[in-house]
């Protein structure tokens, strides 16, 4: 008796240790839905600095004098007046520098860009102004790199002298060099001993090294973090921004385009968002403007994706009522032709289209080959549908091949989120915008959300979310390892999640205004977040193809009975690869056994493994690559490719078929 217990213990203790080993179907012949080339993307937004002071690699903070407080950024001194009948018609104000009078008084001005100006060690930068001498002469202005903070005997570090002898309206430059490494300098510019009067505009500072060598160029290590992720769609350029406070301050793309001397200011909401995160300095100079966006979605490989008001101003300062904040729908047009004008700027051909032209002479005559367009940020009520209705109709009619995307709200469910999207089925849009900023506790329980949605109906585009985390919603390992538990969900439902964008995307550290983000920076570095890891490795092996895969019959989604597993798989054609990914949730190891159906033999593998010692774990400016996934290779014996995940790990495992 005592024998056949003894044998029924060890038994149960065999059962109990195979029952921990999670086994997983994956038939790797059965090639599913193709996975969108756009499924991983950007959104873009300038939220937290993050055009001015950020990806924009303008230095001088209101070079054209077009703040409300036209000297904001700027300490002017000595012998100086403001102006304002320049050479730039929608930026008419400058600056009027004379002789102090006395020859140990200086005149000039000095610019604290953008919390201090970054400057490099041995690094060119760009400087350009345009000036003239009104009375005639010749003014020599002193040109200075400083360090307002600096223990040594001179602030400036670096200085060049630039002539100014023309009685009209010029463009000058110069190159000059950084001597020091300094994260918060300053430009100052000094009018030199027995100078004619001069008159200043549109002041400007650029690294010379930027992004791609570009004119009117990106911060080369912002821009890079971008391209670095191979981004499938890269949507512009908001977020409420696009919406506006008000109808007279909604983002308008026609005034980001055209020489930049002439693009005229727009307020940024969150300068006063969040009293809390008050920065009444924060302007929008449309420098990074639509031009900029294509070129930079071109260079990046990433379809463009530009936002467009649909007259509607921020419903969240607004109400979703009509008011005079709306605009009624018989009046419409210009908004609307405004998106028909956009389509003709990215793709019309320049004899034919005079935004096309303003294209071809920016420096692009091929077209940018635009294909989505989306129509409104965070909408809702029966306004949206009524507002979007005839532009829907209007572009249809013109470009019918343009694929249009609706919303479903700010809501990731609940009362808008329902009447939204059966709005949108109506309307015929191609894809619905969804949002979702929520906790870990939603992220957990989410794995199966696409499961169910009508596949007859328009595609998912999940164009903002990230993980809130606990505490400080901050950029946590814990938040960026839910964000791939539910990737994995869009993964497996790729033949209707067909886009997907975090946000936001950037943020300064000394100008946030909502976190989490997923690249930070100050002035000189900058680090990507554990989100940022979290996204390469899904849109690097984002693959062509979903391949099924199951646990017990069902999707590996968080369910009960699956101990905080989500998986999903693809096939990668171009690698011939199988590319498995797993993320395990939980507290504790575990052990999984996948058969690979349809492979045979030994199979060279890659193991991506992306964890931490401590779920609050984060990169930071001092310690950028802390936390980042690491690779290393093995041959498993296909069909069984098994292991261990350990807890709160992302693995993923790419097998040569
Ligand atoms: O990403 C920040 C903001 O969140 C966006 O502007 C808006 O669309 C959403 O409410």
């Amino acid at each position: 008796m005592r024998k056949l217990t003894t044998t029924l213990a060890a038994l149960a203790v065999a059962a109990s240790a195979m029952a921990q080993t999670h086994q997983m179907e994956l038939n790797t012949k059965k090639l599913g839905a193709p996975v969108q080339p756009t499924m991983y993307g950007i959104f873009f937004e300038d939220i937290n600095y993050a055009a001015d002071g950020g990806l924009y690699g303008e230095l001088v903070k209101n070079r054209s004098f077009e703040f409300p407080d036209h000297f904001t950024g700027w300490v002017p001194f000595g012998n100086f007046q403001l102006k304002n009948d320049g050479p730039f018609n929608k930026n008419p104000h400058y600056v009027r520098i004379g002789d102090s009078g006395h020859r140990d008084k200086f005149s000039g001005l000095e610019n604290e860009g953008y919390f201090g100006i970054g400057y490099d060690q041995n690094a060119d930068y760009k400087f350009s102004v345009w000036a003239r001498v009104p009375n005639g002469g010749k003014a020599v202005l002193r040109v200075m790199l400083c360090d307002p903070s600096t223990m040594g005997e001179r602030q400036q570090f670096s200085e060049e002298k630039l002539t100014i002898d023309s009685k009209d309206w010029k463009k000058y430059t110069l190159t000059i060099n950084s001597k020091k490494k300094v994260n918060k300098g300053t430009l100052r510019i000094m009018l030199d001993r027995n100078s004619a009067v001069v008159d200043l505009e549109h002041i400007s500072l650029f690294p010379a090294d930027v992004f791609n060598g570009d004119e009117n160029g990106m911060r080369k290590d912002l821009a890079q973090a971008l391209a670095d992720l191979h981004p499938g769609v890269f949507r512009f350029p908001g977020g409420c921004i696009v919406e506006g406070t008000d109808l007279a301050t909604r983002y308008q793309w026609k005034n980001s385009v055209g020489p930049v001397e002439n693009r005229p200011l727009n307020e940024n909401r969150w300068h006063y968002t969040f009293d809390y995160r008050f920065y009444p300095d924060y302007f929008q100079s449309y420098g990074l403007g639509f031009y900029e966006y294509f070129r930079l979605s071109e260079e990046i490989g990433a379809e463009p994706l530009p936002v467009v008001s649909v007259g509607l101003s921020c419903e969240f300062q607004n109400g979703a009522e009509r008011s005079a904040a709306h605009v009624p729908v018989d009046q419409l047009q210009p908004y609307i032709d405004d998106v028909l004008d956009l389509i003709e700027f990215a793709n019309g051909d320049p004899a034919k289209n005079t935004w096309a032209k303003l294209r071809a002479d920016m420096g692009h005559p091929k077209p940018f080959n635009l294909k989505f367009v989306a129509i409104g940020n965070e909408q809702w009520g029966e306004i949206y549908p009524e507002n979007l209705k005839p532009f829907v109709e209007q572009v249809r009619k013109k470009y019918p091949n343009i694929k249009i995307i609706g919303t479903s709200g700010p809501d990731s469910e609940g009362k808008q989120f329902e009447y939204l999207w059966p709005e949108m089925k109506k309307m015929k849009a191609d894809l619905v915008d969804e949002h979702f900023y929520r906790p870990e506790s939603w992220f957990l329980a989410q794995g199966n959300r696409y499961d169910n949605y009508d596949r007859k109906g328009p595609k998912v585009f999940a164009g903002e979310y990230a993980c809130h985390g606990r505490g400080k919603k901050w950029n946590h390992f814990n938040a960026a390892l839910l964000e791939a538990a539910f990737m994995t969900g869009m993964e497996r439902n790729a033949d209707i999640v067909h886009m997907a964008t975090y946000a936001p995307l950037f943020a300064h550290i000394d100008g946030w205004q909502w976190r989490p983000d997923m690249i930070w920076y100050d002035n000189l570095r900058s680090f990507r977040s554990c989100s940022y890891y979290v996204q390469q490795m899904f849109s690097h092996n984002k693959g062509t193809n979903v391949l099924q895969l199951t646990m017990n019959g069902k999707p590996v989604a968080g369910n009960a009975d699956q101990d905080g597993l989500f998986a999903s798989a693809v096939y990668d054609k171009p690698s011939n690869s199988v590319i498995v990914k797993i993320v395990n949730t939980g507290d504790k190891a575990q052990d999984f056994s996948v058969n690979l159906k349809g492979m045979k033999g030994s199979k060279s593998a890659t193991i991506t493994s992306f964890t931490a010692d401590k779920l609050e774990g984060e990169n930071t400016l001092d310690a950028p690559t802390k936390y980042v996934p690491k690779t290393s290779t093995t041959t498993i014996s296909a069909p069984t490719l098994s292991g261990s995940v350990p807890a709160k790990t992302f693995v993923m495992y790419k097998i040569s078929k």
